[in-house]
């Protein structure tokens, strides 16, 4: 059974099946072990982890029930916060999810040409090519006006090799999203999604052999790459005149935390600005649900319900739940459980509510097979159906899950 406990009850023997903290902040490689080392409890007790779930059938047991919350208990409490986000009602979009796919994968193919050859200029030593930029930032734009989770969704598919670039476009993507969301007038957009898409820019000044180390950093190497934003503004600073400001304050800002926790600056709520309140939210969503050399990205819909147990200290509320409501709370690509015991992945948001998606079922679990993809619109009236929950891919072989949802080779064109 699964516990989450605070990190005073852990003792030796229980069994970590995830730690509840800021995945790129904890001091493990792995999530799922055994605690029964001495020092990696020391470890643990000295990080800024201060829950954990553990697996009382792989380890011991908690003593005292209060101590602990179930997986059941959990859920309801992320899922009552996120039930207070509005329902969607979405204004009317030019274009469906299906029309804008197409579009969009061309468009995130050229956009990472250009970040590839941003990210090459900056390497070495010469200026941003700012009209470069502008034009890309202007056809993502274009693109999530049309239709707001195509191109979003298709981002975030992505090599190991390209992640920098792509992760680029991704963030420049959510950004706008989110912007509109939030509803900033156009121009102000448009500076949104330039601060997305420069934002990691100061990575081009770092070595690469630690950028693209296949693996977990050492404190030596990570103090090296929190360099990046400083040395992003930097880089930025040569073109100043023909981008933003906000762009600089992002590409500066986008780690900070809320708590004071974050770096460079270490700066604490409203000394943050929206911008890079949006930057932080965005970039950590991308980061975690994209597929790196060491690791495989993460569910969606898993991912927005980690990000919402992390909310507090991290991300702006109002800007988290916006997010939330750009995205949906199982956004595309998830993968879902219905009570009929069918398993589905998010193809659609529905213009009704954040909690019915449309979803394309293809797996029955009462007959343990496949069975001819069928989409359903969860917020259809005739429809007697709803999420039971959410399930990890990790543990199903559906490796055509995102062409399933794509309808692309491959998933990403
Ligand atoms: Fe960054
Ligand atoms: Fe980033």
């Amino acid at each position: 059974m699964l516990k989450k406990i605070k990190l005073e009850y852990v003792v030796e023997g229980m069994y970590s099946r995830e730690l509840c903290g800021s995945w790129m902040e904890h001091p493990f490689w792995r999530t799922r072990f055994l605690l029964d080392d001495a020092k990696d409890l020391a470890t643990l007790r000295e990080s800024s982890i201060r829950e954990v779930w553990i697996d009382t059938t792989r380890g011991r047991d908690v003593e005292g029930a209060e101590a602990a919350m179930t997986p059941a208990e959990r859920d309801a409490e992320v899922q009552a916060s996120l039930q207070s986000v509005p329902d969607a009602g979405r204004d009317w979009e030019p274009a469906s999810m299906r029309q804008e796919l197409d579009r969009a994968a061309t468009i995130c193919r050229k956009s990472r040409q250009a970040m590839t050859s941003i990210f090459g200029e900056a390497r070495m030593g010469r200026a941003v090519d700012t009209e470069l930029a502008r034009k890309v930032v202007e056809e993502i734009t274009d693109s999530v006006a049309r239709n707001s989770r195509a191109l979003v969704s298709l981002a975030r598919l992505k090599n190991a090799d390209d992640y920098t670039y792509m992760h680029s476009v991704a963030v420049c993507a959510l950004m706008v999203a989110l912007g509109r969301e939030l509803g900033l007038e156009d121009d102000a957009v448009l500076a949104a999604g330039e601060a997305g898409l420069m934002h990691d820019i100061g990575k081009a000044a770092m070595p690469l052999e630690v950028l693209n180390k296949p693996g977990k950093l050492t404190p030596e190497e990570f103090a090296v790459m929190k360099r990046h934003p400083a040395e992003g503004r930097r880089i930025l600073q040569a073109a100043e005149e023909d981008l933003y400001p906000v762009t600089l304050d992002v590409c500066l800002h986008h780690h900070e935390k809320m708590d004071g926790s974050g770096y460079p600056e270490g700066l604490v709520g409203d000394q943050i600005t929206l911008y890079a309140k949006m930057g932080a939210v965005c970039d950590v969503y991308d980061a975690i649900t994209s597929n790196r050399p060491y690791k495989a990205g993460w569910d969606p819909g898993d991912s927005i319900r980690k990000m919402a147990e992390w909310a507090q200290g991290h991300f702006d509320p109002t800007v988290f739940q916006a997010f939330v409501k750009s995205l949906g709370i199982y956004p595309v690509g998830s993968l879902v459980r219905l009570e009929s015991g069918r398993i589905g992945v998010v193809v659609d948001q529905s213009a009704g509510s954040l909690l019915k998606p449309v979803v394309k079922v293809f797996y029955s679990t009462s007959s343990g097979c496949r069975i001819p993809p069928k989409v359903v619109d969860l917020s259809a009236t005739h429809v007697q159906e709803a999420i039971a929950g959410r399930e990890d891919p990790t543990a199903w072989p559906f490796p055509d899950l995102d062409e399933l949802w794509s309808g692309l080779p491959g998933g990403n064109g």
